[in-house]
């Protein structure tokens, strides 16, 4: 299923020439982040980021694509561990890219791939990542991990070894870490992989708690994630962000074009030619329960019902339709992200 091709990058300067540059209002004047027609060229090369533009407020905000797309690319041109190719990026009105050690002082940052050291105590760990981010409280270093271990809900487990703490324990001492210095910006990069359910709501539950009076920018593949937590989301697909929005509107975008209904294995190759399916799910071993996306003015497929829109339909529409059979709703917000305005 084709869509609009990318615009075209010179892959040796990065530019994209025709692309027109709408920062929202003045940039200087704009609190939260603002990324201006952000473009990465990695050796290769690869065009990992095709001309982003991006005005991210204060609070949560989920940066969702799948593998490759782009997302860790994004975080870390923002939290200034590679320089774009070309483009802008702002914090609270001042150029970053310019000055990193303005974001440096204020970033906070839980990558997609934390090492610890197994063998040292959750405690010993967090002093030495404090100590090599040079931050310490009024009351010392260790004052100050106990201090963070406890806002994590690690205090428990301090003495116990790393390397025997759980994934989400894991990750709320990375997340202790990186609020460590009361960071502006908090970048959490894919933080819920591979923990389970009840791990991930209390992993959500204390990012929500830490994002009062900061931009957090929460990178994912997992679209349940950005439902629960994040007011506002972009959608990035192979560089491109694809949609600027929130669930609600994003949701309400795609109700009424979503229907279900079921379809035997042997035929679903031949029904999705002829459909855009969203998702395929064997339903209890048997049939598979299939959505599928119905374009405006389109018939639905035979026997099929309509069906409550979701963000992870919404997402799915974006990753596989193209862009002239997308809601108006959902393809004017990418219309107008593509054009560079944020939507
Ligand atoms: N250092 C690098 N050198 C060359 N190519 C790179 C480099 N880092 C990323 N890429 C490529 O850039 C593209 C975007 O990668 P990126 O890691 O940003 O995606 P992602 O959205 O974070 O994916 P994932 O969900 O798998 O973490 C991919 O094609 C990737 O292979
Ligand atoms: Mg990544």
């Amino acid at each position: 299923m084709g869509r609009t091709p990318a615009r075209a990058i010179d892959v040796a300067s990065g530019q994209r020439p025709q692309l027109a540059m709408h920062a929202p209002s003045s940039p200087s004047s704009v609190r939260g982040l603002v990324l201006q027609g952000l473009v990465k060229i990695h050796p290769g090369p690869v065009c990992a980021l095709r001309g982003v533009d991006l005005a991210i407020p204060d609070g949560m905000f989920g940066l969702l694509g799948p593998n490759g797309a782009g997302k860790s690319t994004l975080m870390n041109l923002v939290a200034g561990l590679v320089e774009p190719t070309a483009g802008r990026i702002l914090l609270d009105g001042v150029d970053v890219v310019a000055d990193p050690r303005h974001m440096r002082e204020r970033l906070g940052y839980l990558p997609q791939d934390f090492g610890f050291y197994p063998d040292q105590t959750g405690r010993a760990m967090l002093e030495f990542l404090l100590k090599l981010k040079g931050v310490t409280g009024p009351k010392g270093r260790r004052a100050l991990a106990d201090e963070l271990l406890e806002r994590v809900n690690l205090t428990a487990a301090a003495k116990r070894k790393v390397g025997g703490y759980s994934g989400g324990m894991r990750q709320r001492l990375g997340l202790a870490q990186a609020i460590a210095g009361n960071p502006r910006v908090l970048i959490v990069d894919e933080p819920t992989a591979g923990l389970d359910p009840e791990e991930r709501q209390r992993f959500y539950r204390l990012l929500s708690e830490l994002s009062s009076g900061r931009v957090v920018l929460l990178s994912t593949h997992i679209v349940d994630d950005v439902a629960t937590l994040c007011p506002r989301l972009a959608v990035i697909r192979a560089g491109e962000v694809v949609a600027d929005t929130s669930p609600g509107a994003a949701r309400r975008a795609v109700d009424g074009a979503v229907h279900e209904g079921h379809v035997a294995d042997a035929d679903l190759p031949a029904f999705a030619q002829s459909h855009r399916v969203l998702s395929a799910v064997l339903d209890e071993g048997r049939n598979n329960r299939v959505r599928v996306f119905v374009a405006p003015g389109r018939t639905p497929p035979p026997g099929f019902q309509r069906s409550v829109g979701t963000l992870e339909d919404a997402y799915l529409a974006l990753m596989r339709c193209p862009a002239d059979e997308l809601p108006p709703a959902l393809a004017r917000s990418a219309a107008g992200v593509r054009a560079g305005g944020a939507a």
